[in-house]
């Protein structure tokens, strides 16, 4: 297989299934794939037995998550023109509206649907100011909550998304606490609530446990369906970007340009500033800078010290490749597209999907 590539690990990827399946048992919340972060299809059918369906934020996901997910489709996009929703209901089982402006526009069009709202609570857990939804000015839910209670008769549900990257059990027990208190009144009156997505429940350590029950009470106590929308929390720690080193230059430190690039195939590190964790060579005294192969200055994956020298030719595997890379990959500079690969369960390596010249010039016209 050519560099550069995503390699999916089914393996890898079904550890964070089986806990998914597990809070699912435990708790009665049900997962619903975030097709924003991961829509690479070869895999649903590993994917599918584990979770409960897909949320889309657009129609293009809501269609991709009926025709190759199946199961529980909720469509939510942050603003739907009429066309959207009459497209939209054909494939969705919930329609989740940003507005009540909008929840007032479509109602009648999707009458015989499951309709929710999303909600801002006002509060969130965010490290990046850019991904946090209750930051000021946010477009995102709605935020009056008493013109919210006077719309309630034309939903069955509501959407908070209200974390990103929350790994902190204990703060998101705190603000389910004041969701119950600040919405309790409304939910009782509900038949189903989405917590979003952005809890790291399936990292290492992450108290499952105390997710579960604090999951459990409050599906019990305001007698609604839980759901959870886990992007990251589905896919972390499954994927790598494999790359070769095509030249190393030098400018006060070694610099290994490798045949991918941070804008184009893994461009949320460049968007919230952080660095790419390396899968492989392993960690040692080397020092090295590596950088992308697009023309722009601080494509830069990260400042590492590796246990061998890099130099061309050196196979640099880019760690935890799978979210909102695959979905935001782009083709500037015209650089190749990276191949997307699955290692299957049985160890076979799968090509999956190869781009061509062709696929570029078929992007612009
Ligand atoms: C509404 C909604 N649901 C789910 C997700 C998935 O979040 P994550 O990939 O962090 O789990 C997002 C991410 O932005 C979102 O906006």
């Amino acid at each position: 297989m050519n560099t550069p590539y995503y390699l999916i690990d089914e393996k890898k990827l079904l550890r964070n299934l089986k806990l998914i399946r597990r809070v699912r048992a435990v708790s009665g919340a049900k997962s619903v794939l975030a097709l924003k972060c991961f829509s690479t299809w070869s895999v649903f059918g590993l994917m599918k037995p584990y979770m409960d369906g897909t949320t889309s934020s657009g129609v293009y996901e809501a269609r991709l998550g009926r025709e190759q997910f199946g199961k529980e489709v909720h469509a939510y996009s942050v603003g739907f023109s009429r066309q959207d929703v009459r497209v939209v209901r054909r494939y969705a089982d919930k329609v989740i509206f940003n507005s009540l402006s909008q929840l007032e526009a479509f109602a009648r069009e999707v009458r015989g649907l499951q309709v929710g709202v999303r909600v801002n609570p006002g509060f969130s857990h965010s490290h990046f100011d850019l991904a946090d939804p209750a930051r000021r000015y946010s477009r995102l839910g709605v935020r009056d909550a008493k013109a919210l209670r006077q719309a309630a008769g034309l939903i069955s549900g509501v959407m908070f998304h209200f974390n990103c990257e929350n790994d902190d059990f204990r703060n998101l027990a705190q603000n389910l606490d004041r969701i119950g208190r600040e919405y309790g009144d409304l939910l009782e009156r509900l038949e189903w609530v989405s917590l979003g997505g952005g809890l790291h429940f399936t990292k290492l350590d992450y108290p499952l446990g105390a997710f579960c029950a604090k999951l459990k009470d409050f599906s019990a106590r305001f007698g609604v369906q839980v759901y959870l929308e886990p992007g990251e929390a589905a896919i972390t720690g499954s994927a790598e970007l494999v790359t070769t080193v095509l030249d190393v230059v030098h400018n006060e430190v070694d610099i290994a340009i490798v045949d991918a690039s941070t804008e184009a195939h893994m461009l949320d590190h460049l968007i919230y500033r952080t660095s790419a964790k390396i899968a492989a060579p392993g960690l040692g005294r080397f020092k090295v800078v590596i950088a992308g192969r697009s023309c722009l200055a601080g494509d830069v994956f990260g400042h590492h010290s590796l246990k061998i020298r890099l130099k061309p030719g050196s196979l640099v595997r880019i760690a935890d490749a799978a979210g909102y890379t695959m979905v935001k990959k782009n083709w500037f500079n015209g650089l190749p597209m990276p191949s997307i690969c699955v290692r299957r369960l049985d160890g076979t390596l799968e090509p999956v999907k190869r781009f061509s010249y062709k696929d570029y010039v078929a992007s612009l016209s």
